[in-house]
């Protein structure tokens, strides 16, 4: 995979396709961990006298400009973070955006609106990507967190960019997992977390016979506990996916594996952050949604 350090930047319009999928809250980034992982790209394509395009997508639209999705909020943070003003672009394609983005000076900024405002995004139309491309002079991938997804920004607009490479973020984690993957230090300990079984069922198939332990959190949690027969109370969970989730923790059984799931939990009447919170053992109470991890797990 080559670097953003194999690429002479200078002068060029570099496409960075970052993940500034962050939590809002009030308007403003709630969560700016995301955004901190992206900067050592950022600077280095600033110092190296890029013309920088930031392209990212937040939520899920579906396709429509839904203005609760803007990234205007990540716009505003990147302003003081970066320490230069860094406009947030119209849209994510088109005739006013290239030409933002060709009047760019040499270490400027300009941020891309949300590219799940187009349907073209998700279902990789070539027409999408190729409006996409009509901005970079080189494609550097930084969005570790939506390499997964095969779409026009992560994956479609690429063939049609001359010279493309991995931002740090990606190398690292890249080299990292590598690492793990290929000879772990034992023992090895996974954290897995995230909303749906759905999304990591592959990811769990493979790491079930590589790994030591596997430990389960976050909401994908309660439908293993579901699966076990534990009372999860209004929790989210996969139904469908039960029977998955039973399989999975029956081969980690026959692979002499150990797959731990919570034994408390922190719940509410509601996941929304706006009710009291408390702490439960074990079953989860008729009327109470787990919303985190307890202290003895
Ligand atoms: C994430 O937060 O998992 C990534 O940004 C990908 O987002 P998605 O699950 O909406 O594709």
């Amino acid at each position: 995979m080559k670097s953003i350090r194999d690429i002479e930047l200078r002068d060029k319009r570099v496409f960075v396709r970052v993940d500034f999928n962050v939590p809002l809250k009030d308007d403003s980034v709630a969560d700016a961990t995301r955004i901190h992982a992206a900067v050592p790209t950022i600077r280095y394509a600033m110092e190296q006298g890029a013309r920088i395009v930031l392209a990212s997508h937040l939520g899920r639209p579906k396709g429509t400009r839904d203005p609760q999705w803007s990234l205007r909020p990540v716009a505003e943070f990147l302003d003081s973070l970066l320490g230069q003003p860094v406009p947030l672009a119209p849209d994510c394609i088109g005739e006013e955006v290239e030409r933002q983005v060709n009047a760019l000076g040499r270490g400027t900024v300009l941020l891309l609106e949300n590219l799940r405002f187009h349907p073209g995004e998700e279902k990789n139309e070539e027409a999408f990507c190729k409006a996409l491309a009509r901005l970079a002079d080189v494609y550097i991938n930084d969005a570790f967190g939506t390499a997964h997804r095969a779409h026009a920004s992560t994956a479609g607009m690429v063939r049609f960019v001359p010279e493309k490479g991995a931002g740090f973020l990606l190398m690292k984690e890249c080299e990292y997992l590598g690492r793990v993957l290929k000879s772990p230090e034992r023992p090895l300990v996974v954290v897995l977390g995230g909303a749906k079984v759905s999304d990591k069922v592959g990811v769990l198939e493979n790491l079930v016979s590589l790994v030591d332990t596997l430990l389960i959190g976050g909401a994908m949690a309660y439908t293993f506990l579901a699966a076990r027969g534990t009372e999860i109370g209004d929790s989210p969970t996969e139904s469908e996916r039960t029977g998955t989730a039973a399989e999975l923790m029956e081969r980690a059984r026959t692979l002499g594996k150990r797959l731990l799931l919570p034994v408390d939990h922190r719940v509410s009447t509601s996941a929304k952050g706006d009710q009291p919170v408390q702490v439960v053992g074990g079953a989860i109470p008729r009327g109470f949604v787990g919303v985190d991890i307890g202290p003895e797990t």
